[in-house]
């Protein structure tokens, strides 16, 4: 068994090997919290963001798509709230001079207590064998239930100082728990300060008449702004939702874990655009759909969990979070908000134009309610790649590396390869690669032998392997070999289309979520 810090690091420079993700300028030593991805991982990315896209926006006749600029009037996140209350918490150690985030050094000390509680359970269940129930164990062993009480009274008192932006109470709270620098293991602390996450430029070509913008911070403003917009030109009834993917960049003060907390990043949200009052039932409605979406990937149910919140941003009245087990522990993949009528109203007051909608059958008009979804799209990428890395253990005693990416999401989908470079294979191979190259990423690979060229694409997390041999030239069929099962099976040439069909096609994994 390998540990979590060594797994995920397998991960980081498995991305790297395979041209998954690369640290951005590399060249120049790279820059803190930005990557780029390479020839895998776009292809990764942009069937992420596709199968979002398809669940969400065309599977659905009353949600919409924009495309909305990064660049926005600045008065756009003055109404938003983000110029006075889109910050974290800081702190320094005046010894290491490093910079934390407050609320991260806190939580990471209860992520602590957490595991504490696996190992209390691990210990326990191989005590009590097949008897054991930990549904039970956790709710009546003394000590797990302190730990639980203890994490439980910690994050409140978070959540309470940082919503009164009682600072002093949050310093407070980190010297009582003796939280070190993870660093030096230094207890000197500054105080905390509040920092703004976002990004400043300039647009204009002279310093006197340049205008001070903001790189966004979400792509939920360009959704807002164009409320009316989209709501009029496509005669959009309530209820009814606008989403869109795209950057967003936020001037992270700790920015690590790789992909997990970068400085620009991609967000695929929506907002749903709802009638006051019907909040409740439609918190639930995406709590559920979203989830379906996720589970729908397969990459196990036991994984995922919602977390709901203490401290609620200054726009919601009902937050959660949906937390995926990344190799680091559970931490937040996306974030569902009911978002009232706050950004509206506030749009509304500081345009000076109203953002109404007139409800036909109440005969009125109103300000509507938000419901939003907003996940992180690299955020994604890496619950997706780190679920799916493994390293097996062979019959014959060898490991083998395979990325157990779903097949609907990954970005080869068949490689097609000939068993020799001679005897007329590689032209077969080569038609197979023309003719399914129109429906599906394929291809092509001659070097090596056959079991390397397996490896190979296992590890680049291809699901299938197509094989032509001589018998090929006499019954025009292959071996088509299943990454996962490294089963192999004989299927005549014409029926490859379909059968890699059936197992990546979109509506097969999204028939599972019904959306
Ligand atoms: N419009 C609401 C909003 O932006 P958020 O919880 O701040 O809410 C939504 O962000 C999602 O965006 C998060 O759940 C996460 O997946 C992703 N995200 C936020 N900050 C990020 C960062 N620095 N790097 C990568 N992804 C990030």
């Amino acid at each position: 068994m390998i540990n979590q810090e060594d797994q995920f690091k397998k991960v980081i420079s498995h991305a790297k090997e395979y041209g998954y993700v690369f640290p951005s300028s590399e060249i120049y030593e790279g820059l803190s919290a930005v990557y780029d991805y390479g020839q895998n991982g776009v292809e990764l990315k942009n069937n992420i963001r596709a199968y979002w896209w398809k669940a969400m926006v065309q599977m659905h006749d009353n949600i919409v798509g924009i495309d909305a600029a990064i660049f926005m009037h600045p008065t756009t996140w003055k109404a938003s709230g983000h110029v006075d209350a889109f910050n974290d918490p800081l702190i320094d150690n005046k010894d290491s001079k490093k910079r934390y985030r407050a609320d991260v050094l806190i939580e990471d000390y209860c992520a602590k207590i957490e595991s504490k509680i696996d190992k209390e359970v691990a210990k326990a269940a191989k005590r009590f064998g097949d008897a054991f129930n930990k549904e039970e164990f956790v709710t009546t062993n003394p000590r797990v239930v302190g730990y639980y009480q203890k994490i439980d009274e910690i994050l409140k008192r978070m959540g309470k100082s940082l919503g009164a932006n009682d600072l002093a109470d949050v310093k407070a709270l980190i010297e009582e728990l003796q939280i070190a620098d993870p660093l030096s293991g230094s207890r000197n602390w500054t105080d905390v300060k509040q920092f703004n996450l976002m990004f400043g430029t300039k647009l204009g070509a002279s310093a006197d008449s340049a205008m001070d913008l903001y790189l966004r911070p979400e792509t939920a403003q360009g959704i807002f702004v164009n409320f009316l917009n989209v709501q009029k030109t496509g005669r959009m009834k309530i209820p009814f939702g606008i989403a869109q993917t795209g950057k967003a960049f936020r001037n992270e003060i700790v920015a690590r874990q790789f992909i997990f907390r970068m400085r620009e990043f991609e967000q695929m949200e929506m907002q749903f655009f709802i009638k006051p009052g019907t909040q409740k039932e439609w918190f639930k409605h995406w709590k559920d759909t979203r989830l379906k979406w996720h589970l729908s990937l397969g990459m196990g149910d036991e994984n995922y969990r919602f977390h709901d919140h203490e401290k609620l941003a200054h726009y919601a009245d009902a937050a959660t979070d949906i937390e995926f087990k990344f190799p680091f522990g559970f931490k937040e993949l996306e974030g569902i908000h009911s978002r009232t009528d706050f950004d509206l109203k506030q749009h509304e007051e500081f345009s000076g134009k109203k953002l109404q909608y007139f409800d036909h059958e109440e005969n009125e008009s109103y300000v509507p309610y938000v419901l939003e979804t907003s996940i992180g799209l690299d955020r994604m990428f890496l619950a997706v790649l780190s679920n799916a890395l493994v390293e097996e253990e062979l019959e014959n005693n060898t490991t083998r590396t395979v990325l157990k990416l779903p097949a609907v999401l990954a970005p080869t989908k068949a490689a097609i390869l000939p068993l020799v470079k001679k005897d007329g294979l590689p032209e077969i191979a080569k038609k197979i690669v023309e003719d399914l190259k129109w429906d599906f990423n394929v291809v092509y690979d001659e070097k090596d032998a056959v079991g390397r060229r397996y490896r190979r694409q296992d590890a680049n997390g291809t699901p299938f392997c197509i094989t032509v041999d001589h018998d090929t030239l006499d019954d025009q069929t292959v071996t088509i070999r299943y990454r996962d099962t490294m089963e192999q099976k004989r299927v005549k040439i014409d029926e490859l289309s379909q059968l890699i069909k059936a197992e990546v096609d979109e509506k097969v994994w999204l028939e599972k979520c019904s959306v």
